[in-house]
């Protein structure tokens, strides 16, 4: 169960008006690390937004999640350059390592996996993202020490 009030307060600082539905929910977000269904509710019934509205909104872009992200995400680059350079075994060396699946999120709510298309640095592929950090020229054998260096920040 979350804290309404968290929600209240943001739908407040946009004065619950129905063309900042997106700024409200990009605030929880932020707060959250995802978008809680009650939050959606919570947002849909003071603004007046049906909820299919913002269902449809909170699916269609990439930086909402309807499922709790960890702390930092990883973005394994599976763009062509990346690919052909190795991504595939950079992807499995870190499900390995995190003992998840790409698209999920470690128990410890530290780290959520995803797969994403070029990150528009292929001169440098192969590629990831941990947090706001882009790591280049990635090998397989680095991700245990990526990982663990990254456990500590
Ligand atoms: S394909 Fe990975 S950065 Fe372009």
């Amino acid at each position: 169960m979350i804290d309404l009030r968290k929600v209240d307060a943001i739908i407040e600082k946009w004065n619950a008006d129905p063309d900042f539905v997106i700024e409200m929910m990009q605030d929880v977000q932020d707060e959250f690390r995802f978008i809680p269904k009650e939050a959606l509710e919570r947002i849909s019934d003071r603004t007046e937004k049906p909820r299919g509205k913002l269902f449809h909104i909170a699916t269609f872009y990439r930086a909402f999640s309807l499922e709790p992200r960890g702390e930092k995400e990883i973005q394994v680059c599976m763009g062509t350059a990346c690919y052909v350079k190795g991504a595939p075994d950079i992807l499995a060396a870190l499900e390995r390592e995190l003992g998840i699946s790409s698209g999920e999120t470690t128990p410890d709510g530290k780290f959520t996996l995803t797969e994403v298309r070029c990150l528009g640095c292929c001169g440098i592929a192969p590629v990831i993202t941990i947090g706001n950090k882009v790591i280049a020229d990635v090998k397989p054998s680095q991700v245990s020490n990526l990982i663990s260096s990254y456990c500590k920040s």
